[in-house]
């Protein structure tokens, strides 16, 4: 048996217009309810570049699966919230604001910006703090083709990310606060270029279903998963490290690093080994690797860090 149902449909060889009729079928079939959007979107199948050698060869996650196991705060604090929510949530038009120590700040349309890059599919593996993980193969483009865009400045190191504010779309952001919104991250420069970072826009070849992080959102896969900021409006170029929501709520659990590590354990969940998602009941856990298995394309980054010890 296929292990989803998207492997009825050969990704790789549809023209938008068999991805238009699948789509229907799929829609026909019920999956619409899951969370899928318009294909004909920024994210949607045309024109991704497929194939990446940053690509893991593991088996994706079920869209199912991706989209209803959610971390997505500002809708909620289960796991089903995001997919049971973020439907009311209005992603089109979006602009993200770039600013600080770039040479072309402004608000930008994310058609705007879109339309200086080139998206590609990134089958990436996803590791969450809480010792989960899934395989997701998502659509988007390296993060230092949209820096390259706005031109960085020499004196930039950081780069910030905020993301959505809109509590009458976000019940999460109502009622007592929990989080000092906007949910914050950031990268070191370093990180920031390296061709692993991506934004993402979609999954599975369609727009980024909005419990994943519409319209856009960040992808860095040897971090743990609350790394990746999703829906985001604002990012800044710094010469400070910026705090990042996690961090500033619970410094003693959160580094600002957060890079997999199977040697340090959080305080509450322990990281050698990790839940696949989907696995079924037996056999369900593997062992976790370091930077998340990205460590030919990253360890060089960290040169310098005691690898025993948490950042
Ligand atoms: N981004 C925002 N804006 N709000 C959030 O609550 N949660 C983070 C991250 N990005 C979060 C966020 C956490 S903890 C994880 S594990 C991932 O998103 C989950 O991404 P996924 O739901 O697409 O798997």
């Amino acid at each position: 048996m296929p292990r989803n149902s998207w492997d009825r449909f050969n990704w790789s060889d549809v023209t938008p217009k068999a991805a238009f009729m699948n789509r229907r079928q799929i829609m026909a079939s019920g999956l619409a309810a899951a969370g899928m959007s318009a294909l004909a979107g920024p994210g949607g199948a045309q024109g991704v570049k497929k194939g990446s050698p940053y690509s893991t060869v593991a088996e994706p996650n079920t869209f199912e699966e991706i989209t209803s196991y959610n971390n997505f705060y500002e809708f909620g604090w289960d796991k089903g919230d995001p997919k049971a929510h973020a439907g009311q949530l209005t992603t089109d038009p979006w602009s993200v604001e770039i600013d600080g120590l770039v040479d072309r700040p402004g608000s930008y349309p994310l058609e705007e910006l879109l339309s200086h890059v080139t998206l590609e599919e990134r089958i990436y593996r996803f590791r969450c703090v809480e010792a989960w993980s899934m395989v997701i193969p998502w659509v988007g483009f390296p993060l230092s083709q949209l820096l390259a865009y706005v031109g960085v400045q020499s004196s930039a190191k950081y780069v910030a990310f905020e993301t959505l504010v809109r509590p009458e779309e976000m019940p999460g952001q109502r009622g007592r606060a929990s989080i000092d919104w906007p949910y914050r991250e950031g990268l070191r420069m370093d990180e920031a270029m390296n061709p692993l970072t991506i934004m993402a826009t979609g999954l599975y070849g369609e727009d980024m279903p909005k419990q994943n992080g519409a319209p856009i959102r960040l992808i860095v896969p040897w971090k743990y998963g609350f790394k990746s900021a999703k829906s985001i409006v604002k990012i800044s170029l710094t010469d400070k490290q910026p705090l990042n929501t996690w961090q500033q709520l619970q410094p003693s659990e959160y580094g600002f690093y957060a890079n997999v590590n199977p040697t340090v354990d959080h305080p509450r969940w322990s990281q050698a080994t990790e839940r696949v998602i989907g696995a079924g009941l037996f056999g369900g856990r593997q062992e976790t690797l370091m930077f998340n298995g990205y460590g030919e394309q990253v360890a060089a980054l960290y040169s310098g860090m005691d690898l025993s010890k948490y950042y």
